[in-house]
């Protein structure tokens, strides 16, 4: 499916806009589906985000419906402050009603990281058997550099195509990570990427336009079965042509 882009003024309308967005989509989808399966993405520009999630009237949102994966996983214990899981259970999961059964976060209690994409791995196909899942919407940042999730460049996890989870290097501390691979992130019902500033414009217009190779921007690789919608900021989508 081409993909759509949504240009907001500035971070905080993006945020506001993506916050009513994802709202909407998961109280639709649970009318026809008991389920809402959803992957929160890392980093700092979703944290307006989930705090906006969280600030919404009690029982607005059926959280009890509602499934969070982790796209990936810095390979630090969970109460590190540069973990993924501690950066959402600090804006979302602290404040809201969500059953612990319905939180599957990444381990990163084992002794390898490769060991810890396993178990994820594992744990996944527990849930949805040996058939890559349709996860309804997998929100995705984007680094200057092109990568997304813990899929950077240069990195053998890029050439994954049966595994749904794997091991990475990032380019800078925590270096050793833990990623969702292509073959899951394509399969999903729907991918927001979630961009802001002027630093990843370069970024977002490869992204869009894919019109280079996979190490040089590993975000334009991700072509989703269903929506694919790239949620900017006018600073991030500046180079982007107009449609
Ligand atoms: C991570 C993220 C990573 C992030 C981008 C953008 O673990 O850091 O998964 O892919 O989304 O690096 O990060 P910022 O939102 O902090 O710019």
């Amino acid at each position: 499916m081409s993909a759509t882009k949504k240009i907001l003024k500035d971070l905080e309308s993006l945020q506001n806009a993506l916050a009513l967005n994802i709202e909407e989509r998961i109280r639709e989808t649970v009318t026809r589906r008991d389920r809402f399966n959803l992957v929160v993405a890392g980093g700092n520009t979703p944290r307006g985000l989930y705090e906006r999630l969280a600030a919404r009237p009690a029982g607005s949102l059926p959280w009890e419906q509602v499934h969070l994966y982790w796209g990936d996983e810095r390979f630090v214990p969970q109460a590190d402050p540069k973990s993924n899981y501690a950066m959402v259970e600090e804006t979302l999961l602290d404040h809201i009603e969500i059953p612990a059964a319905n939180i599957h976060s990444i381990p990163t209690d084992t002794e390898q990281v490769e060991q810890a994409a396993a178990v994820y791995e594992e744990r996944l196909r527990a849930e949805f058997g040996d058939q890559a899942p349709s996860l309804d919407l997998i929100l995705l940042g984007m680094g200057s550099d092109g990568h997304t999730a813990s899929l950077f460049p240069g990195c053998p996890v890029l050439e994954e195509d049966q595994r749904w989870v794997g091991a990475s290097n990032a380019p800078v501390e925590p270096k050793e990570r833990i990623t969702l691979t292509y073959p899951i992130l394509n399969n999903a019902r729907a991918v927001y990427f979630l961009v802001s500033g002027a630093r990843k414009a370069d970024a977002v217009r490869n992204a869009v336009l894919r019109d280079l190779e996979k190490n040089a921007c590993p975000s334009a690789f991700v072509r989703p079965a269903g929506e694919l919608i790239f949620w900017l900021d006018q600073a991030a989508a500046q180079l982007v042509p107009k449609d």
